[in-house]
């Protein structure tokens, strides 16, 4: 039978109360559009899920009352406001597909439909057969902390090398000791580094390794390094066995573009036996425009089920865009509660110096990862003494002295100071 505009739409509804959860993937959006929200929910219900533009001969009563995604709630007024819709958990595997293919469907197509002028994904609720088919964080934050030799609470501090680009091995593996000779926890790759002829990243692997064992033997602390290994699908695991082989303690991928896929692959290889620090460049495209894309904080949330041991927030300080609410729900999806996973580091990162440290504590608390990267290589006295300042910034914080105070007995923090960096609003 070939069934009616009017049957499939009532086939759309459901009462919240009917739908079992666990047999669902429950996900909210917030919509703008110049259409009855009620219209804008029902074209996102048939777009993502069963239907197409008109009834089609084979989309029975059947095939829509039990496949296709139910409307759950409409909350608003004109044409903005949230609907929470209900998807069919059978229509997807979350073996075979898993997030890339649910995402393809409930975050997919709606974004381009003519329906609406803006719709943002905000949230979604998974069954709990779906968490536990992804790994979540081989280490989280007790594992990294151990790692680092950063027990007992404090913040764990680290930098980004700079410059970006353009250093060769040598100089490279150069500035690495010098920074390490600073005392701090960790040292990573830009986001930019993976493999110029000029550096390349064995190369750079092996010659980083070589400077951080130099530095701790004459300091005693441990640096972890975390190599940059953002890849194309087909190659990310062997180049990671390959980076381990070569003596790498941390290995880096850049989640936006590598995909959720290349995390959670990592994560659940049992030989790749280091954190993986998870970067979220380009995260903005989806998540910048308040009502148009996916939440940050779904996008952590979903990083974090697939593996991610540290991902980025940003931070209060630096160059990029900044919302304290949305950050506080970042760092909720990594610290909260989530189907019993480690807790991921949260990363702040971005204009970050000993100079506003206390700013990014209050963002983020001492459970968390604060990188400097022109905070610390662009101390006037060179990477030694940003590092230290950065170390002497964060001892100072956690034992409730001023910096000016702390100073007094630190050269470098009080260059630092002097210094006063931090970028220009
Ligand atoms: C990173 C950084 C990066 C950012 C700057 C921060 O971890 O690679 O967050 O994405 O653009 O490199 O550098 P500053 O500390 O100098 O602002």
């Amino acid at each position: 039978m070939r069934a009616s505009d009017e049957t499939l739409r009532e086939l759309m509804y459901a009462n919240p109360e009917a739908i079992d959860p666990e047999e669902h993937i429950i996900a909210v959006y917030s919509v703008e559009g110049p259409h009855p929200l009620q219209r804008i929910a029902e074209e996102i219900a048939i777009e993502c899920s069963t239907g197409t533009w008109t009834p089609v001969g084979y989309e029975t009563l059947e095939v829509r009352g039990k496949y296709g995604a139910k409307i759950l709630r409409i909350m608003g007024s004109g044409g903005s406001g949230f609907v929470e819709i209900a998807y069919n958990a059978s229509n997807y595997d979350p073996e075979i597909g898993g997030i890339a293919n649910l995402l393809s469907d409930i975050a997919g197509n709606l974004f381009d439909m003519n329906i609406v002028d803006k719709v943002k994904l905000v949230d979604i609720r998974l069954p709990s057969h779906w968490a536990r088919a992804h790994p979540g964080p081989k280490f989280g934050i007790e594992g990294v902390r151990g790692l680092a030799g950063a027990e007992g609470g404090r913040p764990l501090i680290g930098t980004i090398m700079k410059p970006n680009l353009g250093l060769d091995t040598k100089a490279y593996a150069k500035l690495a000791y010098e920074t390490a000779l600073g005392g701090l926890d960790f040292i990573k790759d830009d986001e930019a580094l993976v493999n110029p002829k000029y550096c390349p990243l064995f190369d750079r692997l092996s010659a980083v390794m070589e400077a951080l064992d130099r530095a701790r033997e004459e300091t005693g602390k441990k640096v972890l390094y975390a190599l940059n290994i953002t890849h194309r699908a087909d190659g990310i695991l062997e180049l990671a066995d390959r980076a381990i082989e070569g003596g790498a303690n941390h290995l880096m991928v850049c989640v936006t573009y590598a995909g959720y896929g290349a995390i959670q692959a990592l994560a659940e290889d049992p030989s790749i036996n280091v954190p993986i620090h998870v970067h979220r460049c380009g995260h903005g495209a989806f998540t910048r425009d308040p009502k148009h894309g996916i939440e940050s904080a779904l996008m952590s949330k979903l990083a974090r089920m697939c593996g991610a041991d540290e991902l980025h927030v940003g931070s209060k300080t630096g160059k990029f865009v900044f919302d304290a609410l949305d950050a506080r729900k970042c760092i909720t999806a990594m610290r909260g509660p989530l189907h019993g996973f480690k807790r991921t580091l949260p990363v702040i990162a971005a204009g970050v110096s000993p100079v506003n440290l206390r700013e990014n504590l209050e963002v983020a608390g001492r459970d968390a990862l604060f990188l400097a990267g022109g905070g610390v290589h662009g101390h006037p006295d060179g990477s030694t003494a940003g590092a230290r300042a950065m170390m002497q910034a964060a001892e100072a914080l956690v034992k409730g002295i001023s910096l000016e105070e702390a100073a007094k007995s630190h050269r470098e923090l009080a260059r630092a100071l002097e210094w006063g960096g931090r970028p220009s609003a």
